[in-house]
């Protein structure tokens, strides 16, 4: 007997209280924020989907875990643990720690990049492409074209466009290329799975010519549970098997384990050439630590270990993907757009669609994200020309392909009360759609200017 109910697969044993406000409050908070919920203290948040990143709840085993923790400077015990999950998941000889995923980005991607050099994604996430873009290179995002239509259904709505990669490789030659950079699941993109066959294809071309393949694999356990789910061939293979798959295919990979390693804090890169390997090790010693800590504690080491073999588990992963698809189902049965199908940390909403009012220019997205804090008291993030906006030669605003909003899960924190909450809170938003207001930029830095930019609301 199956129960259509599917339970978080975990009980609660520690718990933190949620401060309750008011919406006249939220509204001061948030004009107080600039109108960026970067800026707000997370205390004032009832619901915060900002991130999935570092925002999980660890298991007991990885707090016992905690206490085990060898703090050793050199050759730590917890190391050699964390060392021997990712090695055995990657198949990968050379690893190296980081304190998160864009220190290991920065180390690559420095190395690889500068002036001249080109990078080729599915999608860069925000850190890959302003790292890359740092170095003085250049970042190309080629989804397939369905990956850029929120409403078009597709199994694989993450994969490269690899009659584009082709034509790339030819056009610009290996050795102006930096990498070839698949993100998976891909995260700009809306969240969406890549197929092992995209992988397979990807990993093709990029030997053929002779460049190096990158794996931003930090939703990898998600991503293999689509590809089970999904595509022809992998149904009776378990989610670390097809894991183990893919990073078969690619020449390194980075991840931040924020997200699938189920930590709150860690990254690591991992390749299999030694002379790549060793010129990055300088680079890890100089600036994050010594090669067997990068940056991170023996405690912290420990509870990877742990984590990145617990996020493979079928009940936890069952669990996962089905509550992110119960929040999206229930928002589109109201009408709200999303990205469909549901992808597996966060559900996007298409704020352009769904205010049509207010042009990509005054920021849709932003407006909606602002909305949700003032009625709801929930964070949510902008991933549209906030995120991604550029200013042309002539100074003018290039606006992004589209205009999102995300809603990321935190793993193993919410409950399914807290998202029919979330799913009350759109109804009264959408009610109130019409009389929502735009925005404008009214201070910004020189890189991911949506972290710290402050706003005005336009009337
Ligand atoms: N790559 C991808 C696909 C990511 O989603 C992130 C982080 C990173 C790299 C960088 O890792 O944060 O550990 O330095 N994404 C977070 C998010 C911040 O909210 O999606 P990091």
């Amino acid at each position: 007997m199956s129960f259509r109910t599917i339970i978080e697969p975990f009980r609660i044993k520690m718990v933190e209280p949620i401060t309750m406000t008011t919406e006249e409050e939220r509204k001061t908070l948030l004009r107080e924020a600039h109108y960026n919920p970067f800026l707000l203290e997370a205390k004032d948040v009832l619901i915060d989907l900002l991130t999935d990143s570092g925002t999980g709840a660890m298991s007991t085993r990885q707090w016992a875990g905690m206490v085990m923790g060898d703090e050793s400077y050199a050759g730590a015990v917890s190391w050699q643990h964390m060392h021997a999950v990712i090695h055995r998941l990657t198949g990968m000889e050379h690893v190296l720690p980081t304190h998160q995923g864009r220190a290991a980005e920065r180390i690559l991607y420095s190395y690889l990049g500068g002036p001249g050099k080109t990078f080729i994604s599915n999608t860069h996430f925000d850190t890959t492409r302003a790292n890359i873009e740092y170095s003085g290179a250049e970042a190309l995002d080629i989804p397939i074209p369905e990956g850029t239509q929120p409403a078009t259904i597709h199994p694989f709505k993450g994969n490269m466009d690899t009659e584009k990669l082709e034509a790339l490789l030819h056009e610009k030659k290996a050795e102006n290329i930096g990498a070839v950079i698949l993100t998976v699941t891909n995260n700009s993109g809306g969240g969406q799975p890549v197929s092992m066959a995209n992988a397979r294809e990807v990993s093709r071309l990029c030997r053929q010519h002779g460049v190096l393949f990158v794996l931003d694999c930090c939703r990898i356990a998600e991503n293999a549970w689509f590809i089970n789910h999904r595509e022809e061939g992998y149904g009776d293979m378990t989610y670390e098997a097809i894991a183990q798959e893919m990073f078969g295919l690619a020449d390194a990979a980075i991840m931040s384990l924020k997200k699938d390693g189920l930590v709150n804090m860690g990254g690591f890169l991992t390749m299999r050439n030694k002379e790549l390997s060793d010129a990055c090790t300088n680079l890890l010693i100089i600036t994050e630590g010594f090669a067997t800590y990068g940056g991170l504690s023996g405690r912290d080491m420990e509870a990877i270990a742990i984590g990145l073999q617990e996020v493979f588990e079928p009940d936890y992963l069952r669990y996962r993907i089905r509550s992110t698809a119960y929040l999206g189902e229930k928002l589109a049965a109201m009408g709200v757009p999303l990205i469909q199908p549901i992808g597996g940390h966060a559900v996007y909403v298409d704020a352009k669609a769904m205010l049509p009012n207010i042009p990509p220019s005054e920021y849709p997205g932003q407006a909606l994200v602002c909305a949700l804090y003032e009625v709801g008291g929930i964070r949510a993030v902008e991933i549209g020309s906030v995120m991604f906006g550029k200013y042309d030669a002539a100074g003018q605003l290039v606006t992004a392909p589209m205009e999102l909003v995300r809603l990321a899960i935190p793993r193993r924190v919410y409950t399914q009360s807290h998202m029919e909450y979330v799913i009350e809170v759109f109804e009264e938003v959408l009610r109130r759609k019409d009389q929502l207001k735009g925005l404008r930029i009214m201070e910004e830095p020189k890189f991911l200017r949506h972290f710290t930019c402050k706003l005005e609301r336009l009337h």
